[in-house]
């Protein structure tokens, strides 16, 4: 049943729209934001033109975001910001959920040390401590022009909270095909139902009159405004409903994390991309640096050759993920190896360009003994060229359907990304071992990829994805069609995608995405092509910049917006 609903879930998040032709990328020369919301974009806008920088502008979206999308773009979640700014600074603001302090490693496990179906995705044990506040709060502090307060970046999603938006075709569907999900929590009902009982409608006014007074309140306090006082004993008091493991004190040791960037040179192009306890930089970069010893130009986009040996270089990658990665201030990550281009070389000695190799004979490399659907995507850039890419989620979509009363917020069903036992998947079929096993205060691994790849020392696409696991190749697959298939912004990140995660063994296709030749080879090579469980694969929203200035590309798959001025 637990299993339906992800799928269901999966379904519904990469269903909504299927990729249309692909329109122009839009124009501009001062600033660019692309987001799932067009609301959230024009936020982010007014912020560029009132004089803000590109980090004061993605704060704002991504405020703005908590309320035109709460089924991903949280205050109840967590996620990655990765800038670039032009005094040749790069950061990443790690605000990814913990696990609380009575969290522990055979959690979701019965007592015969089996994994109890559902628990990680729909119990309120699933939900690790938000970061979402506390990762935005800092960025805008550390990084913001100084010229706009928070109660400046709160202001429109304040407004959209309280004053309401009208829902689109889509966004009515979506809350449509939801209801018997929101119904199995009241305060969820409550808000996300119509009180006639009647489906949503495009143009309905759709008001949270509870998440606007959170948002107030963080606007007065600050982070304190959520992490302590009613917000934080909302929380609490939610977890007492059922099994949840988040205290006042696990509140109030939240902090959000630098982190150095991973970076990587492909080509004549510099990544610079989020590292653990994201998996998505390390194998964005370790991916290219395999890819690098095959002539993509001359393959061509999607034929078989190249889906292959795009295939080949994923099942390597992502059997290193599962045995290697995690969270920093738990395991030693071996970041150095997986991003050296020696052992790019090494790991691609045995793949044959001709046959598939299996996956179970492929598994991770020796660590050195030493080693010093839901989710959204958004871009900015300002006129001074600061680049910031953040990629936010609660997991699922609408999290594991918690919302907090009271405070108008969805809780993220994030432990899930934990392993819960070695070997056993997660929603995403990913699987894990050690490196990712749960513990008090850790974060789960995550196959979030917000990243900048820079040219001549400048940025020049800003691009990520929702996905889970379909993330990292979906960065990858953009940033190629641009770099080797001449593709513009919304092209490359609208066209056709196809996914491999070592296990299963498979390669994961879109409708329409391979032509039946290309399939062909594949199977006479040794593949197994299945269509991807979600539909489409992921929702990549990006900026590609040139010497004539901004052009902002979301992706077709959703009902995405870039706004320019
Ligand atoms: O952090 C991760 O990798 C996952 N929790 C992301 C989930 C996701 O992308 C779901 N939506 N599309």
């Amino acid at each position: 049943m637990n299993k339906q609903i992800t799928l269901i879930v999966l379904y519904i998040i990469f269903s909504t729209l299927a990729p249309a032709a692909s329109s122009k990328p839009v124009f501009s020369e001062k600033g660019m934001v692309v987001s799932t919301s067009r609301q959230a974009s024009e936020a982010g806008i007014e912020i560029l033109k009132k004089g803000g920088n590109a980090i004061d502008a993605a704060v704002t979206v991504g405020f703005a975001l908590s309320v035109t999308s709460s089924s991903n773009g949280n205050l109840g979640g967590g996620g990655f910001l990765v800038a670039t700014m032009i005094d040749g600074e790069s950061f990443t603001i790690d605000h990814r959920e913990k696990a609380p302090a009575d969290a522990y490693r055979d959690l979701f496990l019965d007592d015969t040390g089996s994994v109890v179906p559902g628990m990680s995705l729909y119990s309120r044990a699933g939900s690790g401590v938000p970061g979402t506040v506390d990762g935005l709060i800092q960025a805008l502090e550390d990084h913001g022009s100084g010229k706009i307060s928070l109660r400046e970046v709160l202001t429109p999603a304040i407004r959209l909270a309280e004053k309401g938006f009208n829902l689109s075709h889509y966004e009515a569907r979506r809350f449509n095909t939801y209801e018997s999900f929101f119904g199995r929590n009241e305060a969820a009902a409550e808000i996300f139902i119509r009180k006639d009982g009647k489906p949503w409608k495009k143009g309905d006014r759709f008001i949270q009159r509870d998440l606007a007074k959170t948002l107030k309140r963080i606007a007065k306090h600050g982070s304190g405004g959520f992490y302590s006082g009613p917000v934080a004993e909302m929380i609490v008091e939610e977890m007492k409903r059922g099994n949840g493991l988040i205290t006042l004190e696990d509140l109030a040791n939240y902090s959000s994390i630098y982190r150095e960037p991973v970076t990587g040179v492909y080509k004549d192009y510099t990544i610079v991309s989020m590292g653990p306890p994201s998996s998505g930089g390390a194998l964005l970069i370790n991916m290219l640096n395999m890819l690098e010893h095959y002539p993509i130009d001359s393959l061509g986009w999607n034929s078989s050759d190249y889906v292959h040996i795009l295939t080949e270089v994923e099942r390597r990658a992502y059997a290193d993920r599962a045995e290697h990665l995690g969270d920093p201030d738990f395991w030693n990550v071996p970041i150095t190896m997986l991003t050296a281009k020696e052992y790019a070389k090494n790991r691609i000695r045995d793949i044959n360009m001709d046959t598939a190799t299996p996956s179970n004979l492929i598994s991770a490399s020796q660590a050195p003994a030493y080693e010093s659907p839901e989710t959204t995507h958004y871009s900015v850039v300002d006129q001074w060229g600061n680049a910031v890419s953040v990629t936010t989620t609660i997991n699922l979509g609408y999290g594991g359907g918690h919302l907090v009363k009271g405070a108008g917020f969805f809780l993220n069903n994030e432990m899930d990304d934990f392993s819960s036992k070695p070997g056993v998947p997660n929603a995403f079929g990913l699987v894990g071992n050690k490196a990712n096993a749960i513990e008090p205060g850790k974060r789960p691994l995550s196959s979030m990829t917000p990243t900048i790849v820079l040219k001549n020392g400048k940025p020049f696409i800003i691009i990520g994805s929702p996905g889970g696991s379909t993330i990292i190749t979906t960065t990858m697959q953009v940033i190629l069609n641009i770099i080797h298939h001449n593709m513009d912004i919304k092209e490359g990140v609208s066209s056709p995608r196809f996914h491999s995660q070592w296990l299963p063994d498979v390669i994961m296709t879109e409708p329409r995405g391979l032509s039946r030749d290309v399939i062909q080879n594949l199977e006479l090579k040794g593949h197994t092509l299945v269509p991807y469980n979600g539909g489409y694969i992921g929702e990549a929203n990006g900026i590609l910049i040139t010497e004539d200035g901004f052009y902002g590309g979301g992706d077709s798959r959703g009902e995405t917006s870039a706004v320019g001025y």
